[in-house]
């Protein structure tokens, strides 16, 4: 090391103090960067924790003596932030969505299928990346004075559009860098300012300790590493957050909002060269087959990677392509999760518990001797509805098989039946009567279900005030299972709207608030109002109306009102409304109980309008003709593109054709063009006219 940087010789230098100590601090926290990337995102080590810490220790001395030379970024203040009141909420620069699944070969066929028919003659390569395990964060990171970046915020998936903001403990993962050099930027080629989105794990062994110590201390273990890893991000406290070991890998980045146009291998070769913790099981695919055999070697790796991971993610590689694809309600198209198959343990049944749904449905669930199945402990399993169990056979006492799917809930597979599983012996009779109000149920023809058809049924109202709160629904915090059963017991509420005139007195009387918390409900609710038209509708139940149709309901009437006045045939109108929709929308509105209910919300306050999509009508008018193959396009896509700026399309050249467009190879309707003197364009001709249609 050269001249006088130590403490020892600064201190022999009187006049030099501030200077010496000012880059020593400055080389201090280099070096405890540059090893914080060694060991945590490299796992390679190259100095022993001792040493470490004694770096660690000297850096903080310094910054102990001069103050004034602390810097936010410095990593002596990964914990630096004191215990949080709550999470600011704050909306993501676009929305973080979710992925679709598949299960089987043949899912990721008929997926391959679909994209490479889309792409057009775009470019189809694959990213394969594991699928891990744990709730994704966005990232955000702001220039520096340095010509660096440095961490501004770290946030929560939230419901996809609002997250929250947990910065303070994101900066206790060492595997996120809280400052990134100039020179790191240059060599990824990256601005000072961009989003990293990841996912953020708690690995094995983390997870181990923190039951070991919950365990001794008498409390009840954490299910998983992901619940563990979700519940300590939102812990109040970083000191704790520190000692949980989280880790996060990134697998987006993002600038100004957008994904980098080279595509997604470069995308995690960049997020490598900026410093991040990058999974290194990836891989460039080509084919199905391909896919397949990154999978299986994914699963065979599984259980001695020292994370969990519960499938394969496979994303279009081009982000031409994925841009070409685009997305469904929640999903990119361009992107799909393989989920490994269904985990399954064997267990005795010992009950059949039944439930009353908010549509009066009666769901009954299996009651199992505690089971570990895929990384959690089940005792409960769904049963569906009465048809299950009758087809099943199954009998209280039974031996089962339980299966942890794709989805979260687990599901009684089948009954196991041989020497050391003997049937059960108890009949189970379906309840002809509601469990909530006693009321008779009915069975309507063909239907799997019984029904509670009393309107005035407890549970019908509970379970409409849970789903009205839901996160993504009306998203009222705090609205949950047991503050809605007080609500219910003390007659605060005989309505959703309701909700909307509860007052802090009120609350206050109830056992377990407090004044904060009734006013932090009270803050939710009234927020709620402003959630728009289609979070409303789908907070009315509406039957098969959910999160996507609300969304196109709202988009096309742009009020409640124009939506209550549309005819079955002005709805059906509505992509993917059919008459089964149709029907239900129109009873709905027909019923004058829920015609009050929206007149009381509307009185409340609550915000029932949502942006009206515009339609296009610039080539409203124009007709035309396809032919040949198109160098970008597929024929489909053109069609629905000119549809969707009010043009149409016709399967034949005749006068009344506006345009023919031609391919490759164009045939006999290319010479009927010629003949009728009907325009002939090409694709850029046609991309012109769109172009000119939608500014
Ligand atoms: S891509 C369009 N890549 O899986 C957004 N997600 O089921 C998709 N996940 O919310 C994100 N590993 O939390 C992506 N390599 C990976 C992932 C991954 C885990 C999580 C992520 C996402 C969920 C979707």
């Amino acid at each position: 090391m050269g001249e006088a940087t130590t403490d020892t010789s600064a201190r022999s230098h009187p006049g030099k103090i501030e200077q010496t100590a000012e880059s020593r601090a400055e080389e201090l926290r280099a070096e405890l960067r540059r090893h914080e990337y060694l060991y945590y995102v490299l796992d390679a080590p190259v100095i022993s924790d001792a040493e470490y810490d004694a770096l660690m220790n000297e850096l903080k001395r310094i910054e102990a003596e001069h103050p004034e030379l602390l810097t936010a970024d410095s990593p002596t203040q990964r914990v630096g932030g004191k215990p949080a009141e709550g999470f600011r909420k704050v909306r993501h620069s676009r929305s973080m969505l979710s992925l679709d699944n598949a299960y089987s070969a043949d899912e990721l066929r008929d997926w391959d299928r679909r994209v490479r028919e889309l792409a057009g003659r775009l470019p189809v390569e694959y990213t394969a990346e594991l699928k891990l395990d744990g709730l994704s964060v966005a990232l955000h990171y702001e220039a520096a004075e340095n010509g660096g970046a440095r961490l501004a915020a770290g946030i929560t998936r939230g419901d996809g559009q609002i997250g929250e903001d947990v910065t303070s403990n994101i900066r206790t993962i060492r595997s996120v860098p809280l400052s990134i050099s100039a020179d790191r930027l240059k060599k990824a080629g990256v601005p000072q300012a961009f989003e990293v989105r990841g996912e953020v794990v708690m690995p094995a062994a983390a997870f181990l300790r923190l039951n070991e110590e919950r365990e001794k201390q008498g409390l009840t273990l954490a299910v998983n590493p992901r619940n563990a890893a979700a519940g300590t991000l939102r812990t109040l406290e970083p000191s704790i957050v520190a000692q949980r070991r989280l880790d996060v890998y990134g697998y987006f980045l993002l600038i100004e909002g957008e994904y980098l146009a080279a595509g997604q291998g470069a995308t995690l070769d960049a997020l490598t060269a900026l410093g991040f913790r990058v999974n290194p099981h990836r891989e460039r695919v080509h084919s199905v087959e391909e896919m397949l055999k990154f999978i299986d070697a994914a699963e065979g790796k599984r259980a001695t990677l020292g994370y969990e991971i519960d499938g394969v993610v496979l994303k279009v590689d081009s982000q031409a392509t994925q841009q070409r694809l685009g997305y469904t309600g929640r999903a990119p198209r361009w992107a799909i999760a393989y989920k490994f198959t269904a985990k399954q343990a064997i267990t005795q049944l010992r009950d059949i518990l039944i439930s009353v749904g908010r549509s009066g449905k009666l769901t009954p669930t299996a009651e199992l001797t505690p089971v570990f199945v895929g990384g959690v402990t089940v005792s409960r399993a769904t049963l569906h509805n009465a048809d299950f169990i009758e087809r099943m056979g199954l009998l209280i006492g039974d031996w089962v098989k339980v299966e942890r799917g794709g989805d979260v809930i687990p599901k009684v597979a089948e009954i196991v039946e041989d020497a050391e599983h003997p049937r059960g012996t108890v009949h189970f009779t379906y309840p002809s009567s509601c469990p909530e109000c006693g009321n008779k149920v009915v069975r309507v023809e063909g239907e799997a279900d019984y029904r509670c058809v009393n309107a005035d049924c407890p549970a019908l109202l509970r379970e409409t005030l849970l789903h009205f709160g839901h996160r993504e629904v009306m998203n009222i915090e705090g609205l949950g299972e047991a503050v809605v059963g007080q609500l219910l017991e003390n007659g605060l509420v005989h309505h959703v709207a309701d909700l909307y005139s509860l007052t802090e007195e009120q609350l206050v009387g109830l056992e377990r608030f407090a004044e904060k918390s009734a006013r932090a409900l009270l803050g939710e609710i009234e927020r709620s109002k402003k959630a728009g038209l289609a979070r409303v509708l789908m907070g009315l139940g509406i039957r098969f109306v959910g999160e996507r149709t609300a969304q196109l309901l709202a988009e096309e009437f742009g009020t409640i009102d124009a939506l209550m006045a549309a005819s079955a045939e002005e709805l059906e109108r509505v992509e993917e409304v059919g008459p089964r929709i149709s029907t239900a929308i129109l009873e709905f509105f027909a019923r004058p109980a829920n015609r009050t209910l929206v007149q009381s919300l509307k009185d409340a306050g609550v915000d029932m309008t949502a942006e009206k999509k515009q339609r296009s009508t610039q080539l409203a008018g124009l007709t035309f003709v396809l032919t040949g193959t198109l160098p970008t396009l597929t024929r489909d896509e053109a069609k629905e593109k000119i549809e969707a700026a009010g043009g149409k399309t016709a399967g034949s050249v005749s006068k009344k054709t506006s345009y023919v467009v031609a391919g490759e190879e164009a045939g006999s309707k290319l010479d009927k063009a010629r003949e009728l003197k009907v325009p002939v364009i090409d694709e850029a001709g046609l991309l012109a006219l769109l172009k000119g249609a939608s500014s």
